[in-house]
């Protein structure tokens, strides 16, 4: 991995399955995974292995599946968690067990009823654990956006003397401001003994709508994983959108960070996830939602026609999306009324545009989109219809 290169973890399968009411079966994940191998995902996180016989079974059915991402599963820091994982990731080509506490004062007051040192010692533990199964251990400190840096980075020092090669820094509740998760991250990097010795991680939750400016905020200041799922699904308002982080770093190749995705599956595996989950993706969704790529006001249409790059800065090919969408409203030009009667088989004069430009508005005042049906239905009513249907 070069220096450049931003690991994507991503997490459909645990923490975006943890949507309520969402349950997907062994055969449904099996096909997310397979296809986000083929997206080219570094790790995939499969499960959460104890917490079910078939989250067990899923985690160890991905494992003898996927063939080029790391398969990873979730644990507390608890023996039996990591024992149940180890055996759930037996077939894997390349296993990691991602084992954590909370950090933060709330965690460690209301959730373990315990004390600071306590927590270093559990966290070193599970991580020592983890090692006896596997080489590769991620450990994870839950609600690090609201933990004290300083203690944040003992914890981090904690784990890594017991061999994690990944700090994972989640922002369990959306909290931070994206100044100040970079700012985290940039401390962690600066402070905490051992660094180099593994990789940290972003984990970003969505309660603010900051979970993508969060991850970027972390990888500009020097993390070098994402975790991330796919149409940003997740608990409560979501995780970071894996399909949004990567295409801001393609789009902004200045920052010099990169991933191992091919882009052109992104749409496909959107609408998958969102067809096998049930969970409908709202129309003004970055990148995958239905209108990203669709032009329906006049000035926009003109402008899109002369030229794509005046209202598009991705190219929608580039994410597996076959065209960019003319729509006719009320709102739309004669331009975009051209381009699309072009579309169906009509070369139009610019006298013939604006009579049948008329008929299309009294129509298109009645009708919320115009489709091709009524383009030819408006032509066809209108008073120069010989004319155009003979030429
Ligand atoms: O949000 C979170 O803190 C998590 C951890 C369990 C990694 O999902
Ligand atoms: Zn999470």
């Amino acid at each position: 991995m070069s220096n450049t290169n931003i690991q994507i973890f991503d997490t459909t399968l645990r923490d975006g399955e943890q949507v309520p009411g969402c349950k997907l079966d062994t055969q449904q994940k099996l096909i997310i995974a397979d296809r986000l191998d083929n997206l080219g995902v570094d790790v995939i996180e499969a499960g959460f292995p104890i917490s079910s016989p078939g989250d067990f079974k899923s985690v160890e059915e991905i494992s003898k599946l996927v063939k080029n991402a790391t398969v990873c599963g979730l644990t507390r820091a608890v023996e039996k968690d990591i024992e149940v994982a180890a055996q759930a990731l037996t077939f894997a080509k390349k296993p990691r067990i991602h084992t954590g506490i909370g950090t933060s004062e709330s965690h460690i007051k209301y959730k373990f009823n315990s004390n600071k040192d306590d927590i270093l010692f559990r966290a070193f533990q599970a991580v020592k654990y983890a090692k006896s199964f596997v080489e590769d251990v991620e450990f994870y400190a839950e609600d690090a956006g609201r933990t004290d840096n300083e203690f944040l980075a003992r914890v981090c020092e904690q784990a890594i003397k017991a061999g994690a090669t990944v700090l994972n820094i989640p922002d369990t509740t959306g909290y931070c401001l994206p100044s100040e998760y970079g700012a985290k991250i940039k401390y962690l990097k600066e402070n905490v003994k051992g660094i180099e010795k593994a990789i940290l991680s972003c984990h970003c939750h969505n309660d603010l709508g900051l979970a993508t400016a969060n991850s970027i905020e972390g990888v500009i200041n020097g993390a070098r994983q994402i975790e991330c799922t796919i149409n940003g699904i997740g608990e409560r308002a979501g995780n970071t959108a894996l399909e949004e982080v990567v295409m801001i770093l393609k789009q902004h190749p200045y920052l010099n960070l990169d991933t191992n995705i091919n882009t052109k599956h992104l749409y496909g595996l959107s609408q998958l996830v969102s067809e096998s989950m049930g969970i409908y993706t709202q129309p003004n969704k970055a990148i995958v939602g239905a209108n990203a790529f669709a032009h329906s006001s006049g000035i926009h249409q003109d402008g899109m026609i002369k030229n794509r790059e005046t209202y598009e800065i991705i190219n929608p090919k580039d994410v597996g999306v076959t065209e960019s969408a003319i729509v006719l409203t009320a709102r739309s030009g004669r331009a975009a009324l051209a381009y699309r009667a072009k579309n169906v088989g009509y070369e139009l004069t610019k006298l013939q545009l604006d009579i049948v430009y008329a008929n299309f508005l009294t129509y298109a005042d009645r009708k919320k989109e115009v489709n091709d049906e009524d383009i030819h239905q408006i032509i066809e009513t209108s008073s120069v219809s010989q004319q155009i249907l003979s030429a």
